[in-house]
């Protein structure tokens, strides 16, 4: 098989032909998937009618399975999947109102995965295994470009800050089940640079994840408020973005260190369900 990538944007975004996740990968084949991760920051595999252990055992290709630290989301079958779904273990579909989905709705926001762990994850890896067709369509920012863009006013406030990242603020933003004192122990807060350096390529981008940040070095709380949103708004402008409509069994990665990533709402009464697998981060954010 001959590996083909094709850019499916101009900012972010690679589709990938010729590589079949179930099987294993030579050293070759797994550079040029890696380059092209690095080059696009997003990579679609189509067509890869996965099990979740297949799913799991390509991810341990790019490094060691996150386990979710909540017992909810987690998969009870597979403990490396990570459920984002409004369709339970046992194949219900629970109401916008159930605590589980109203977690997994927060997705709906501009966020980077894990950024609330001392040592963030490297990227995420989602099957679309029951996709929606009424929204539910995955959107990406090029945070390297958006860092590149920024105006010398902003740049001049996050220069050399850090920011502060919580798992709790999820709580703060919905109503959901309420953390056990050994989940909320897990993950105390940590502060993250504004700025950071991507390991591989070594180019700078703007690292912020809204749904977490609480606080910003030297500002007070309505000002770091203030500065997310004004940063945020300033990532979300259409030519920084890939949005993604699923088609059934895409496997899509997504490097975390420089993007931020934000699913779209879809009719809460169509079954949505998604599989992730997370890369466990090795070191801690590079400040650049
Ligand atoms: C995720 C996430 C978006 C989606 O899996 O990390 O934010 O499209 N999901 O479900
Ligand atoms: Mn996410």
């Amino acid at each position: 098989m001959t590996l083909s990538v094709k850019p499916l944007h101009p900012a972010i975004g690679a589709e990938i032909r010729g590589v079949d996740l179930r099987q294993e990968m030579d050293p070759e084949t797994f550079q040029a998937v890696h380059d092209a991760w690095m080059e696009h920051l997003v990579v679609v595999f189509p067509d890869q009618n996965i099990t979740d252990e297949e799913h799991v055992a390509f991810t341990r290709y790019f490094g060691e399975p996150e386990i979710f630290h909540q017992t909810i989301i987690r998969s009870r079958a597979v403990k490396e999947i990570f459920r984002v779904s409004n369709v339970d273990d046992d194949g219900n579909l629970m109401p916008p109102s159930h605590p589980t989905v109203k977690q997994v709705s927060l997705a709906q926001l501009w966020h980077t995965d894990s950024s609330y762990r001392r040592m963030p994850c490297i990227g995420s890896l989602l099957h679309g295994v029951e996709i929606s067709r009424t929204g539910g369509e995955t959107q990406f920012i090029n945070m390297y470009m958006v860092h590149d863009e920024l105006p010398g006013s902003l740049k001049r406030q996050i220069e050399g800050r850090r920011a502060r990242h919580d798992f709790e603020n999820l709580h703060r933003l919905a109503s959901l089940k309420p953390l056990t004192p050994e989940e909320a122990a897990a993950m105390p807060p940590v502060w993250q640079p504004l700025v950071r350096r991507h390991p591989v390529t070594g180019r700078k981008s703007l690292y912020i994840s809204p749904i977490y940040n609480d606080a910003i070095e030297g500002l007070d709380d309505t000002e770091a408020r203030r500065l997310i949103e004004v940063l945020t708004a300033f990532a979300a402008q259409e030519r920084f973005i890939y949005r993604h409509r699923w088609e059934p069994d895409d496997v899509l990665m997504w490097d975390n260190r420089c993007t931020l990533h934000a699913v779209t709402p879809h009719d809460p009464t169509e079954r949505r369900v998604m599989h992730r697998t997370t890369i466990v981060g090795d070191e801690a954010v590079l400040a650049a």
